[in-house]
């Protein structure tokens, strides 16, 4: 069995084109291994992102048949069967730098902008259970942009998007952080919480199950009794 892959190609010298591949199906590969199979074999000049190989990294993310996967773990099987041919595309609403390689350095930018990371009080609070399970399933996501990527409200420059507000949400939570009020600030003055549209998009794509728009919705509730 022959997976056929049709693959969105981009460099400054041929600009964009879509250019056409088979990879000889092997048991229990993924879109990962049949690109390195491509660059190995057929054309050494085909960019793409990976590191882990095992979705933890987030680095590896592309668009399969329109809709943002980890290459390292979607496998090729149920496609080789299914579908006469494969798009794979880079993500969507990023500069490609080169093929399937996009630029994630403005989004890394504003994580360090709205400063990701806690701020720690002096005294250490206890943290209740409930709260540490949300802390702990905000904490899954692992940077792969899919969500902010498939998110159609983030066309809008100053909404800040499903990762934003995951991230948002997390440092909210945890009673270690001495800025509450900045981190409302942050989503509802700054990220434009209220636009989002409730559409599920980004719950549907995350491959960490961090649930943004589930996790937007709770930030509205907590904004109202705030
Ligand atoms: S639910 Fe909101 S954040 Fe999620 S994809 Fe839809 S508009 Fe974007
Ligand atoms: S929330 Fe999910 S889809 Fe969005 S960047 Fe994190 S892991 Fe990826
Ligand atoms: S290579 Fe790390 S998540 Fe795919």
């Amino acid at each position: 069995m022959y997976l056929k892959l049709r693959i969105r190609r981009e460099d400054r010298e041929k600009g964009v084109r879509y250019e056409t591949y088979h990879v000889k199906y092997e048991e229990g590969m993924t879109f990962l291994e049949a690109l390195q199979r491509i660059k190995e074999e057929q054309d050494p000049t085909l960019t793409f992102r990976h590191f882990c190989r095992a979705g933890i990294c987030g680095t590896c993310t592309i668009y399969i048949n329109g809709y943002p996967k980890l290459a390292c773990k979607e496998q090729v099987l149920p496609y080789v069967i299914t579908q006469r041919e494969v798009i794979v595309e880079p993500l969507k609403n990023f500069r490609v730098i080169k093929d399937l390689a996009v630029d994630i350095d403005p989004a890394i930018r504003k994580l360090r902008d709205i400063g990701a990371w806690i701020e720690e009080r002096k005294e250490e609070p206890r943290i209740e259970q409930e709260r540490s399970r949300k802390i702990e399933e905000a904490s899954d996501c692992i940077l792969c942009f899919a969500c902010q990527s498939y998110c159609p409200q983030t066309l809008e420059e100053r909404y800040a998007g499903p990762l934003f507000f995951a991230k948002i949400f997390r440092f909210l939570m945890d009673p270690r952080d001495r800025k509450p009020q900045l981190r409302l600030k942050q989503a509802v003055e700054e990220g434009y919480l209220y636009h989002c549209l409730s559409c599920n998009k980004c719950n549907n794509v995350c491959p960490k199950e961090v649930q943004p728009a589930t996790l937007i919705r709770e930030l509205m509730i907590y904004n109202t009794e705030a």
